[in-house]
């Protein structure tokens, strides 16, 4: 274990704080952008600690990538038939953080997880990798495989079918691609401060429940009328 570390970020406080979730969620990331901070555990771009529940009510949680973020909320491509595309069918109740650790900050989101439309999904397949391209196909995502050399049978059989001829259109999307955007309904702003007495600042828009449990129903980041603003504890 390292030593303590006082943490000495800027803060946030009131006065600072954007009018929206989405002005503000921007600004920070502009501004780790700006000082090239990457985000936490991800060797490249906004790297999301993304929890879905399973039919128990038990927890998962992995990391994905922010390959989409608009007023409507962050976005990542995934395989439908993982075990959280599939535990995302069943219940769309998600959870998410964001976190750059060198500049003491954290964004928390909480709400339901809603599907990516089939043509921004489409459009970001194309610009993917041939490479990337053939492992979806091959890859089915979460299911058991026998050994990695059987993983890298499934690439090489797709590889044969969809060869590399340096065109968007060389590999379909398979039909298992798949996209999920989080409509919050919670923003929780966290900036480290000294002796822990971090900041916690929270955009609250009605609850899911509230929604009738919509994820379409969910309020734009955006949209300055929809949020309560309030600070919790360290
Ligand atoms: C830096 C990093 C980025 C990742 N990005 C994604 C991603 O964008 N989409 C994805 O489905 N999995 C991504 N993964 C893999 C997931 O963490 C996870 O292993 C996979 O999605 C299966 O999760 P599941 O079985 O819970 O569905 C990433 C992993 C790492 C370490």
């Amino acid at each position: 274990m390292t030593d303590r570390v006082d943490y000495t970020g800027e803060g946030l406080d009131e006065a600072d704080l954007a009018s929206t979730p989405y002005a503000q969620l921007t600004r920070w990331i502009g501004q780790a952008q700006a000082e090239g901070v990457r985000a936490a555990e991800s060797p490249e771009g906004l790297a999301l600690q993304f929890a879905t529940v399973d039919a128990a009510g038990a927890p998962n949680v992995r990391t994905v990538l922010m390959r989409f973020l608009d007023p409507r909320g962050p976005g990542f491509v995934t395989d439908a038939g993982s075990i959280k595309g599939r535990e995302i069918a069943a219940n769309p109740a998600v959870a998410a953080s964001l976190g750059w650790p060198e500049l003491f900050r954290v964004v928390r989101f909480r709400g339901l997880a809603e599907p990516i439309e089939p043509e921004a999904l489409a459009d970001y397949f194309s610009q993917r990798p041939w490479g990337s391209r053939v492992a979806a196909w091959a890859s089915h995502q979460s299911e058991q495989v026998a050994s990695r050399a059987a993983l890298l049978a499934e690439f090489d059989r797709y590889a044969a079918q969809f060869p590399d001829r340096g065109n968007p259109d060389d590999v379909p999307v398979p039909p298992s691609w798949s996209g999920f955007r989080i409509r919050a309904t919670e923003v929780e702003f966290w900036a480290g401060r000294s002796s822990r007495l971090h900041d916690r600042i929270v955009f609250t828009a009605p609850s899911a429940a509230e929604l009738g449990a919509s994820a379409g129903q969910v309020p734009l980041l955006d949209d300055p009328s929809a949020w309560t603003v309030s600070r919790r504890q360290p």
